[in-house]
């Protein structure tokens, strides 16, 4: 089913002028955000101030322990506080904990109002924000929640060239997963210029290759499973090896490519691992991981169906295939991430 998405807004400096679109009923405005980006986050309450609406922060906790229900909970009882209804709006400022969290509760709040994200973190610039999936952690992550697009996404560059190092590396993973799933361009800029890539173009172009798939595939009943390329191993590594997300995600594209290089023809494993090296993240694992753990962990990731386990591969840069593939596969992946 085709869905249109929100507006996205990229530039530089685009929090300094009003953010929200025009909204004749709007009166209140609720801005969720954490420690990391309250900075950015206060200004905005004093813009909705000024330009007559009601506003209140609301501050959530810093990283995965946001995204839980008990958080959401507490998040809806302040916009009971802040008196919010239909016509109001929440503003999520932050990274993807705060936008996937944010998200899920403008999503249900009063069944459903509207919300608007300004991403602060490369990886909620061009993956988290992008694409309509909200949700909290319940055993497992992401197991609870709705599909729902903001109505505006705000990336502002001049956020994202004030990011810590680590924290650009970790979006680039997904913004090389982009491109190697739908835009060689990107890829061939990340290979030019590493992390001192053009951040507005690494943004534009990821985010034009996510929209272009969300809008195919909303919820994810085919094409859109090309974006957990790395993801099936990465996933596994995230958990077992205690690795950050883009961290797991370039790993798990190391062994994704190595599985393409042999069962799907894929050619330019070299190029990649060296694009890897040069975004400052991980090839392969710096502690030897149990296999059976690691397969466990694959079996109970949702990309698991009555075939085995589904692995997107890429046949080429730009050209990702989804493949059932055996376990003995999945650990020969792994063998390649393996320490040496
Ligand atoms: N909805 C989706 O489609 C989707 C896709 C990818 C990831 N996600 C989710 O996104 C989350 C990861 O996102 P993330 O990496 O942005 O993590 P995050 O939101 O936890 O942010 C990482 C850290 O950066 C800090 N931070 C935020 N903005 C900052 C800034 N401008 N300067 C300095 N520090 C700042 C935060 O406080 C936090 O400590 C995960 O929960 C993941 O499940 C969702
Ligand atoms: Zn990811």
């Amino acid at each position: 089913m085709a869905v249109s998405g929100p507006e996205v807004l990229i530039g530089r400096g685009l929090l300094k002028d009003a953010i929200l679109p025009e909204r004749e009923e709007r009166r209140r405005v609720a801005v969720v955000t954490d420690a990391g980006a309250d900075g950015i986050a206060r200004p905005l309450v004093v813009q909705f101030e000024e330009a007559g609406m009601v506003a209140g922060l609301v501050e959530i906790p810093v990283g995965e322990a946001a995204k839980s229900l008990a958080v959401a909970e507490s998040v809806f009882e302040a916009l009971n506080r802040l008196g919010l209804s239909r016509g109001d709006t929440v503003v999520a400022v932050g990274g993807g904990a705060v936008t996937d969290l944010a998200g899920f509760v403008a999503a249900t709040y009063l069944r459903g109002i509207e919300a608007v994200y300004c991403p602060t973190t490369l990886l909620g610039a061009v993956d988290a924000s992008i694409g309509g999936k909200t949700g909290v952690n319940v055993g497992g992550k992401n197991l609870v929640g709705v599909f729902a697009h903001p109505s505006r996404v705000v990336i502002d560059i001049g956020v994202l060239e004030n990011l810590p190092t680590s924290l650009t590396a970790q979006g680039m993973a997904e913004a090389l997963k982009a491109g190697l799933i739908g835009d060689p361009e990107l890829v061939d800029l990340l290979e030019e210029d590493g992390l001192g890539a053009d951040l507005e173009q690494v943004v534009r172009r990821a985010v034009a290759v996510k929209v272009q798939i969300v809008a195919e595939d909303f919820r994810e009943s085919g094409r859109r499973a090309a974006l957990n390329y790395g993801h099936t191993i990465g996933h596994a590594v995230e958990i077992g090896a205690g690795l950050s997300h883009g961290e797991a995600v370039a790993v798990g594209m190391v062994a994704a490519g190595w599985i393409s290089t042999e069962q799907a023809g894929f050619s330019e494993q070299d190029r990649v691992l060296s694009i890897i090296s040069q975004l400052e993240l991980p090839v392969r694992l710096s502690t030897a991981l149990d296999p059976a753990r690691v397969l466990e962990l694959v079996r109970l990731d949702k990309k698991r169906d009555a075939d085995g386990i589904r692995m997107v591969l890429l046949e080429a840069i730009g050209v990702p295939v989804v493949r059932a593939v055996d376990e003995a596969t999945v650990l020969a992946g792994l063998q390649a991430v393996s320490p040496v």
